[in-house]
């Protein structure tokens, strides 16, 4: 077994996300690899108001280094950092962001899952752009806990992989502390030698699957380590900011519990060996962390198992066959008797079935030969209005009629899975914005639409999105 290092566990915990070196991070002067601590450091609160969350959130250009020790001269970052500054808050919280552009182009910050006000929202592509130079705040409040992310909502297929999203946490009052607490964006990027393709994929296949990358990055960096300790109690919380790779994350050796989906906390955990993560979507588990000191193991990623009719179009996947690692626990010395996992109370879910009122039924399909994806028949800005009755129990259908996967990411409102194809989900189900509809499946969902006002809707494929899969939705 290779020497350990000791493993800082501070208390108040820190680092595993910054994309620079700093507190919490250390590294002996042989080279052995830095080994963070697990955990994270929130924002700055820079209002004293235990019930007002602020922050800065400046967009500016940043070479960032993803791990290569080649910084990325294309990156740009919110506030110095790849991902931006976690926001933290809790439950019925009203967040304060004074956004500033620095970038040479409008843009808009999406709060992705949040049930705020619409105009507050950065969604709509005509709504509120921040000129270059200019700033805007946005102040809103978040209703739900969950694990949420933020990011521009024009020109996102370069400017999220250029490294422009961030991470919020909204706690639940009950929710207990974890051992290790470790919010994660697994992204990639598509490096070509140290250079990052931002520009548009260049072949048709490409342009109409979503640009897939090369190297795995976990907040922002490849080849991370992180601490552990025998017995802790981990839980992740996990999101996929990638342009358009389908996650499937495992730890080895470890026995995962799914307990939370995008929105909030399950009524009950469920075991998985693996967890799918579409573009867009979040889920938070939990493991107790299974190892002696000195061991090592790694968060994998298999490579997504994609509808048979689909298997030429991943030949072009540059990651190849096989599970790829992400990131390395580390165990350090001893063990401890872990923080037991408590399931915070939620209210068990409302619905078991469609409801009487159905709100809309999509159709998604593509035009192989155009190289392009469309919903309702057209293309963004071209696809008719949607509009329901604001808190009436409502049924949407989503009816997949191409051959690759959509993540369909709905705003402003939640949403339950309660059927696919016709046949109710055989795991425990939470409040979802972000749901993946399988190829040549349909997708019947129920909301309460308890959130008025007009919320775009779209496939989280970004060049998917930005190709016209989108439309809009008005709650009232
Ligand atoms: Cu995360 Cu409209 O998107
Ligand atoms: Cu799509």
């Amino acid at each position: 077994m290779r020497f350990l290092l000791p493993i800082l566990l501070a208390a108040g915990c820190s680092s595993g996300e910054d994309s620079t070196p700093g507190k919490g991070e250390y590294s002996d002067d042989a080279g052995t690899p830095t080994v963070e601590s697990c955990g994270y450091t929130p924002a700055p609160d820079l209002d004293p108001a235990g019930d007002v969350v602020e922050v800065d959130l400046t967009a500016s250009a940043l070479a960032w280094d993803p791990g290569t020790g080649v910084p990325l001269d294309e990156g740009v970052a919110y506030d110095g950092s790849v991902p931006g500054p976690l926001i933290e808050a809790n439950a019925g919280d009203t967040i304060v962001a004074h956004f500033h552009n620095d970038l040479d182009e409008p843009l808009t910050i999406h709060w992705h899952g949040i049930r705020l006000d619409s105009d507050m929202d950065g969604g709509m592509q005509m709504m509120y752009p921040v000129d270059p130079g200019a700033s805007f705040d946005y102040t809103f409040t978040v209703p739900d806990a969950g694990f949420y992310w933020y990011h521009p909502h024009l020109d996102g297929a370069k400017l999220i992989e250029r490294g422009l999203y961030g991470r919020m946490i909204v706690h639940a009052p009950d929710e207990v502390t974890a051992d290790c607490d470790l919010p994660l964006a697994l992204d990639d990027i598509l490096l070509d030698e140290d250079t990052l393709q931002v520009a548009p994929p260049d072949t048709d296949m490409m342009q109409l699957m979503g640009r897939l990358g090369n190297v795995l990055l976990a907040n922002g960096k490849e080849n991370r380590r992180i601490g552990l300790t025998a017995g802790q109690t981990v839980l992740l919380r996990l999101v996929n900011p990638s342009n358009a790779r389908f996650w499937d994350v495992y730890v080895e050796g470890q026995q995962m519990q799914v307990v939370g989906t995008d929105d909030g906390w399950l009524p009950e955990p469920y075991p998985v060996d693996d967890l799918e993560i579409t573009p867009g979507e979040r889920y938070m588990v939990t493991f107790t962390a299974t190892g002696a000191p000195g061991d090592e193991v790694r968060l994998m990623n298999k490579r997504f198992q994609l509808h048979a009719a689909d298997a030429d179009m991943i030949e072009t996947d540059p990651l190849g066959d096989g599970d790829n690692p992400v990131l390395t626990f580390v165990f350090g010395d001893g063990s401890v008797e872990g923080t037991p996992w408590v399931q915070p109370a939620v209210a068990p879910l409302p619905w078991s079935g469609p409801t009487e009122t159905l709100g809309h039924h999509w159709v998604l399909d593509e035009d192989m030969m155009g190289g392009t994806v469309t919903v309702d028949g057209a293309a963004w800005p071209g696809v008719p209005l949607v509009e329901v009755a604001a808190n009436v129990d409502t049924t949407f259908e989503v009816e997949n009629k191409s051959e690759m996967h959509h993540p369909w990411h709905i705003h402003g409102n939640t949403f339950q899975v309660v059927a696919i194809d016709g046949v109710a989900p055989t795991v425990p189900q939470g409040w979802k914005d972000t749901f993946d509809i399988p190829p040549y499946k349909t997708v019947t969902l129920v909301s309460d639409l308890s959130n008025p006002g007009d919320w775009m809707y779209h496939c989280h494929i970004l060049e998917h999105a930005e190709g016209g899969m989108m439309g809009e939705m008005v709650v009232e």
